[in-house]
């Protein structure tokens, strides 16, 4: 399963980078406006030190207008994936940048019907939002395995799930489990994926023990 970071925030981005873990990043207006700064200054930045696709998404709600932001979105790199709502007038501008070859993620996906369409619309991705489900009282994740088993039943479609709004690494862990292809998380839950305590308290005794034969490896 890929890992995308979902943060606008340079410094989150970068700390992670080392890692090897972040294969791309997803963006929308609520993340931008968190990170203070110009969309295209905070994309062009983010493109420049990610190697993968980076989702930026539109603000119009008509078709014309999302053609036209997205025009302006795609220039600021060959790795911008242009991120629209599941509307009639996203999904129209999906079919439309599809076949311009411009890749589209379908945001805002909370019901299976709505990721079928998204896939026959010609959509990269479909971003189903597990937590905001899990909020009132859904089943986000049921959402994803569904999603995964229409997907299965048919070749033709491309579209790969891409599980968002991630609240805990549980959901990563399932996630993986129901066979997302990619899961977009806020950078402070990807820290949390390190730990174990179980890792820290035997960590702990291995240089306690070791500290006592008064070796050194040379
Ligand atoms: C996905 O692309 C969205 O940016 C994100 O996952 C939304 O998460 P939230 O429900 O925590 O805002």
């Amino acid at each position: 399963m890929k890992f995308f970071i979902d943060t606008a925030d340079i410094e989150d981005i970068k700390e992670l980078i080392p890692y090897g873990l972040i294969d791309g990043v997803t963006t929308n207006p609520s993340l931008i406006a968190a990170s203070g700064r110009d969309i295209f200054e905070v994309l062009d930045k983010i493109c420049n030190i990610v190697d993968g696709p980076i989702s930026a998404e539109v603000t119009a709600t008509s078709y014309e207008e999302m053609i036209e932001e997205s025009k302006k979105l795609s220039v600021i790199s060959n790795n911008i994936v242009i991120k629209v709502p599941l509307t009639k007038d996203g999904l129209k501008a999906c079919s439309s940048l599809r076949d311009k070859d411009i890749k589209v993620n379908v945001t805002l996906c909370f019901s299976a019907s709505q990721a079928l369409l998204a896939a026959k619309c010609g959509a990269s991705y479909i971003s189903p939002f597990i937590g905001r489900l899990d909020d009132i009282s859904h089943d986000g994740m049921q959402l994803i395995q569904d999603i995964r088993s229409i997907y299965d039943n048919y070749t033709e479609y491309e579209t790969e799930i891409l599980a968002a709004s991630i609240r805990h690494p549980n959901h990563i862990v399932e996630a993986a489990l129901v066979g997302a292809d990619v899961c977009t998380i806020p950078p402070s839950i990807i820290h949390k994926l390190f730990d174990h305590p179980l890792t820290s308290i035997g960590l702990k005794k291995f240089l306690e023990d070791w500290k006592k034969t008064n070796q050194k490896i040379k």
